[in-house]
Protein backbone atom coordinates (compact mmCIF):
# COMPACT_ATOMS: atom_id res chain seq x y z
CA UNK A 1 0.00 0.00 0.00
CA UNK A 2 1.20 3.44 -0.80
CA UNK A 3 0.65 5.83 1.57
CA UNK A 4 -0.08 9.62 0.19
CA UNK A 5 1.83 12.22 2.23
CA UNK A 6 0.80 16.01 1.46
CA UNK A 7 4.52 17.35 1.83
CA UNK A 8 5.31 19.73 4.45
CA UNK A 9 7.50 22.38 2.88
CA UNK A 10 9.01 26.29 3.07
CA UNK A 11 8.40 27.05 -0.36
CA UNK A 12 7.54 25.48 -3.88
CA UNK A 13 10.73 23.92 -4.62
CA UNK A 14 11.06 22.27 -1.65
CA UNK A 15 7.14 21.02 -2.17
CA UNK A 16 7.95 19.51 -5.45
CA UNK A 17 10.97 18.26 -4.27
CA UNK A 18 9.28 16.11 -1.99
CA UNK A 19 5.91 15.41 -4.58
CA UNK A 20 9.05 14.14 -6.89
CA UNK A 21 10.44 11.51 -4.09
CA UNK A 22 7.14 10.59 -3.66
CA UNK A 23 6.04 10.03 -7.01
CA UNK A 24 9.27 7.99 -7.60
CA UNK A 25 8.61 5.45 -5.29
CA UNK A 26 5.24 5.32 -6.39
CA UNK A 27 6.11 4.28 -9.99
CA UNK A 28 9.14 2.31 -8.76
CA UNK A 29 9.01 -1.04 -10.27
CA UNK A 30 5.71 -1.00 -13.04
CA UNK A 31 6.49 0.35 -16.54
CA UNK A 32 2.94 0.19 -17.50
CA UNK A 33 1.91 3.54 -19.24
CA UNK A 34 -1.91 3.91 -18.19
CA UNK A 35 -1.21 2.18 -14.54
CA UNK A 36 1.55 5.03 -13.72
CA UNK A 37 -0.33 7.77 -15.44
CA UNK A 38 -3.47 6.79 -13.31
CA UNK A 39 -1.35 6.44 -9.79
CA UNK A 40 0.39 10.33 -11.48
CA UNK A 41 -2.67 12.14 -11.50
CA UNK A 42 -3.87 10.45 -8.61
CA UNK A 43 -1.05 11.86 -6.49
CA UNK A 44 -1.05 15.00 -8.48
CA UNK A 45 -4.75 15.69 -7.62
CA UNK A 46 -4.82 14.91 -4.14
CA UNK A 47 -1.39 16.64 -3.29
CA UNK A 48 -1.70 20.09 -4.90
CA UNK A 49 -3.80 22.64 -3.29
CA UNK A 50 -6.65 24.41 -5.45
CA UNK A 51 -6.48 21.83 -7.96
CA UNK A 52 -9.32 20.44 -9.10
CA UNK A 53 -8.44 18.75 -12.36
CA UNK A 54 -5.26 16.26 -12.92
CA UNK A 55 -4.19 14.38 -15.67
CA UNK A 56 -3.12 12.80 -18.93
CA UNK A 57 -3.37 13.21 -22.83
CA UNK A 58 -1.93 11.23 -25.21
CA UNK A 59 -1.33 12.08 -28.69
CA UNK A 60 -3.24 9.62 -31.19
CA UNK A 61 -2.40 10.24 -34.90
CA UNK A 62 -2.88 14.17 -35.32
CA UNK A 63 -5.28 14.83 -31.93
CA UNK A 64 -4.76 14.23 -27.82
CA UNK A 65 -7.01 11.57 -26.50
CA UNK A 66 -8.25 11.23 -23.01
CA UNK A 67 -6.04 9.85 -20.14
CA UNK A 68 -6.15 8.55 -16.87
CA UNK A 69 -7.21 11.45 -14.99
CA UNK A 70 -9.05 13.09 -11.51
CA UNK A 71 -11.61 15.26 -11.55
CA UNK A 72 -14.50 15.90 -13.46
CA UNK A 73 -15.30 14.56 -16.62
CA UNK A 74 -13.63 15.75 -19.52
CA UNK A 75 -13.51 16.16 -23.73
CA UNK A 76 -12.02 13.16 -25.14
CA UNK A 77 -10.62 14.33 -28.24
CA UNK A 78 -8.94 17.58 -28.37
CA UNK A 79 -7.26 18.53 -32.25
CA UNK A 80 -3.49 19.58 -32.33
CA UNK A 81 -3.33 23.05 -31.95
CA UNK A 82 -6.47 23.39 -30.02
CA UNK A 83 -6.92 24.92 -26.83
CA UNK A 84 -4.37 24.85 -23.90
CA UNK A 85 -3.68 21.34 -24.40
CA UNK A 86 -3.65 21.00 -28.21
CA UNK A 87 -0.96 24.47 -28.14
CA UNK A 88 1.34 22.68 -25.71
CA UNK A 89 1.02 19.59 -27.97
CA UNK A 90 1.34 21.52 -31.33
CA UNK A 91 4.53 23.73 -29.69
CA UNK A 92 5.88 20.89 -27.36
CA UNK A 93 6.34 24.27 -24.90
CA UNK A 94 5.16 23.83 -21.41
CA UNK A 95 1.65 26.56 -21.32
CA UNK A 96 1.14 27.91 -18.05
CA UNK A 97 -2.42 30.26 -18.62
CA UNK A 98 -3.39 32.45 -15.70
CA UNK A 99 -6.54 32.94 -17.12
CA UNK A 100 -8.33 30.78 -19.08
CA UNK A 101 -11.04 33.10 -20.04
CA UNK A 102 -8.24 35.37 -21.87
CA UNK A 103 -6.80 32.30 -23.44
CA UNK A 104 -8.18 32.27 -27.63
CA UNK A 105 -10.10 28.69 -28.19
CA UNK A 106 -9.52 27.36 -24.61
CA UNK A 107 -12.10 24.44 -23.87
CA UNK A 108 -13.65 24.49 -20.92
CA UNK A 109 -14.17 20.98 -19.26
CA UNK A 110 -15.45 22.44 -16.01
CA UNK A 111 -16.63 25.98 -15.65
CA UNK A 112 -14.70 26.27 -12.16
CA UNK A 113 -11.41 26.23 -14.31
CA UNK A 114 -9.51 29.35 -14.77
CA UNK A 115 -5.98 28.74 -14.90
CA UNK A 116 -3.87 26.02 -16.15
CA UNK A 117 -0.77 24.24 -16.42
CA UNK A 118 -0.03 21.86 -19.46
CA UNK A 119 3.18 19.93 -19.77
CA UNK A 120 3.52 18.73 -22.96
CA UNK A 121 5.41 14.28 -22.02
CA UNK A 122 8.52 14.41 -24.50
CA UNK A 123 10.22 10.51 -25.43
CA UNK A 124 13.36 12.18 -26.95
CA UNK A 125 12.16 14.34 -29.67
CA UNK A 126 9.09 12.33 -29.58
CA UNK A 127 5.56 13.91 -28.26
CA UNK A 128 3.73 11.37 -26.01
CA UNK A 129 1.19 13.75 -24.81
CA UNK A 130 0.66 16.27 -22.27
CA UNK A 131 0.01 16.47 -18.36
CA UNK A 132 -2.34 19.23 -17.73
CA UNK A 133 -3.68 20.60 -14.51
CA UNK A 134 -6.58 23.26 -14.02
CA UNK A 135 -7.13 25.25 -11.13
CA UNK A 136 -10.48 27.05 -9.93
CA UNK A 137 -7.97 29.88 -9.26
CA UNK A 138 -6.83 32.47 -11.71
CA UNK A 139 -3.06 33.09 -11.26
CA UNK A 140 -2.49 29.70 -9.31
CA UNK A 141 0.49 28.32 -11.42
CA UNK A 142 3.53 30.19 -10.94
CA UNK A 143 7.04 29.37 -12.86
CA UNK A 144 7.87 27.29 -9.80
CA UNK A 145 4.64 25.37 -10.16
CA UNK A 146 6.08 24.80 -14.12
CA UNK A 147 9.57 23.95 -13.21
CA UNK A 148 8.35 21.16 -10.90
CA UNK A 149 5.54 19.55 -13.16
CA UNK A 150 8.47 19.73 -15.82
CA UNK A 151 10.46 17.81 -13.33
CA UNK A 152 7.55 15.01 -12.33
CA UNK A 153 6.52 14.87 -16.09
CA UNK A 154 10.11 13.86 -16.83
CA UNK A 155 9.81 11.05 -13.92
CA UNK A 156 6.92 10.06 -15.46
CA UNK A 157 7.90 9.18 -18.82
CA UNK A 158 11.23 7.79 -17.81
CA UNK A 159 8.98 5.16 -15.69
CA UNK A 160 7.72 3.66 -18.14
CA UNK A 161 10.72 3.09 -20.42
N1 LIG B 1 -9.00 23.14 -20.84
C1 LIG B 1 -8.27 22.24 -21.67
C2 LIG B 1 -9.07 21.01 -22.03
C3 LIG B 1 -8.85 19.89 -21.13
S1 LIG B 1 -9.61 20.08 -19.66
O1 LIG B 1 -9.17 21.24 -18.95
C4 LIG B 1 -9.49 18.73 -18.75
C5 LIG B 1 -7.78 22.94 -22.93
O2 LIG B 1 -8.19 24.06 -23.22
O3 LIG B 1 -6.97 22.34 -23.61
Amino acid sequence: MHTLTIPEAADKREFYEALRAQLASLLAGERDLIANAANTAALLYHALPEVNWAGFYFLRGAELVLGPFQGRPACVRIPLGRGVCGAAAQTGQTQLVPDVHLFPGHIACDAASRSELVVPLKQGDALLGVLDLDSPRAGRFEDADRAGCEELARLYVASIE
